[in-house]
């Protein structure tokens, strides 16, 4: 008999004794293969990070045959896999004489450029600027830039240095403005203002998500460039976290590179897509003029890992499927078809809210209690966030049993499964969608929150 982990395993971000998942035994494109012979359609690409799909035969090829000539050495030697993804991400992003420190995944990235930043800034406790409602990773350093309402009794983010703005979320834009782009500007504003408050020589770094988040947000096309200006006008580094947002999520290999070359940011960093998943890997990607301010320097900063040669096998195996299968351009084709299906389903089900995102793989829906067509939604969310509430979670129990696992985060629906789904599944997903928010969220005088789902 099959062993189970229910009652071994501590799982992240889970009630344990409610923790209740089928064993997953193998994979194929989007679909995962469970132990009972059954097989789920993967809508989140599980953590927003298997963009590859499940099992993609080249990464196996690449882990399996570097496992065979070299397993690990550490960075204190060369490795070839290593030099070969380092230079192929330097060139990807135009960050070409630059250099790369790699990491485990995304927080330890979010830990490391920080610490670079200040080094390189020449402030070594200097301050930095990060958003509410953010998520950076769950080590402590992570948790204090998160703007985290789960986790900030945690976590002193003062006693890290980090100060928080407020998002540019136009659908409840905490600016007062109901026209998107001014949202955006208003947030790029609101950095700017915390610079000059505590001035720009104690300000190390901005760190901040380009477009998308597990937190739904999606910034307006005129916040990105404008945080750009502000931060160059000031001499601050501004560092993206692309850890959900590149390797085409976004439609682009980086989410900022939709703005054009005037909006590069001066770090960035990586972890989820750069393998696929298939192997832990992180990454800070840092440009020319920084690396060249501690190149004479010790770097005080380590890991046993930093740049394990299968993780970088598997890193140099994806970055050729993304190119060579155009999958960043099926991203952004595919994508921009699931923002106008989500639009279509929010034309029938007046619980969607918002629909947000569509550059590439990645749809938000935000779920509010009425949202008329005509007289204009209230925008009440449908329960506190970030609780979810009982009929989303019976709609994805619902999914589940019918073959499609959804993620939801609070009110939020996100879908982004990975970037070698048919077209044929992404209308299955949606069609099963439609019947399931009609069954869980038909419209009645009852508020949803009060309803009990059948
Ligand atoms: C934007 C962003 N940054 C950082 C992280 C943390 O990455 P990891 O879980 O690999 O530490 C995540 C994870 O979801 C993320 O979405």
């Amino acid at each position: 008999m099959a062993i189970e982990e229910r009652h071994s395993v501590l799982h992240s971000w889970s009630v344990q004794a409610d923790w209740r998942a089928p064993t997953v035994v193998g994979g194929r494109g989007a679909r995962l293969l469970l132990a009972d012979g059954g097989s789920i359609l993967d809508m989140s690409s599980l953590a927003e990070c298997s963009n590859l799909g499940h099992q993609h035969p080249r990464l196996i090829e690449a882990i399996r045959a570097q496992a065979e000539r070299l397993c690990y050495v550490s960075n204190a030697w060369g490795a070839q896999p290593r030099a070969e993804l380092a230079s192929m991400l330097l060139e990807r992003s135009g960050f070409e004489g630059g250099r790369v420190f790699f990491t485990l995944g995304g927080a330890d990235a979010n830990e490391n450029a920080v610490k670079i930043a200040r080094q390189a800034s020449r402030k070594p406790r200097g301050a930095v600027i990060a958003r509410d409602r953010s998520y950076h990773g769950a080590t402590h350093l992570a948790m204090a830039l998160s703007g985290d309402s789960r986790t900030q009794q945690q976590v002193d983010a003062a006693a890290f240095n980090v100060q928080h703005v407020p998002p540019p979320y136009a659908y409840r834009c905490p600016f007062g403005s109901a026209n998107a782009d001014e949202c955006g500007e208003r947030g790029a504003h609101a950095v700017a203002e915390r610079i000059d408050a505590l001035g720009a020589d104690a300000v190390a770094a901005v760190l901040m998500e380009p477009n998308a988040g597990t937190n739904g947000i999606v910034a307006p096309d005129s916040y990105w460039p404008a945080l750009r200006r502000v931060t160059a006008e000031r001499g601050v580094y501004l560092v993206a976290d692309e850890v959900m947002s590149a390797f085409g999520r976004c439609g682009e290999w980086f989410a900022w590179q939709r703005h054009g070359d005037d909006a590069r940011p001066d770090m960035m960093t990586l972890a989820k897509g750069l393998t696929g998943a298939a192997v832990p890997l992180g990454a800070v990607v840092i440009a020319q003029h920084v690396a060249a301010r501690i190149e004479h320097e010790m770097l005080y900063t380590g890991l046993t890992y930093c740049g394990h040669p299968l993780a970088c096998a598997a890193g140099v195996a994806a970055l050729q499927a993304y190119a060579e299968e155009g999958l960043i351009e099926r991203s952004r084709r595919l994508g921009a078809q699931l923002f106008a299906d989500a639009q279509r389903l929010q034309s029938r089900h007046p619980v969607i809210g918002d629909v947000r995102g569509g550059h590439g793989l990645f749809v938000v829906l935000e779920l509010v209690q009425d949202a008329p067509a005509d007289s204009g939604s209230t925008h009440a969310p449908l329960a506190p966030w970030p609780q979810t509430p009982p009929a989303l979670k019976a709609l994805v129990d619902d999914a589940m049993a019918a073959g499609v696992s959804f993620a939801t985060r609070g009110n939020l629906l996100l879908l982004a499964p990975p970037l070698v789904i048919e077209e044929r599944e992404l209308a299955d997903a949606i069609a099963l969608l439609d019947t399931l928010l009609a069954r869980h969220f038909a419209p009645s005088p009852v508020p949803h929150s009060a309803k009990v789902p059948t």
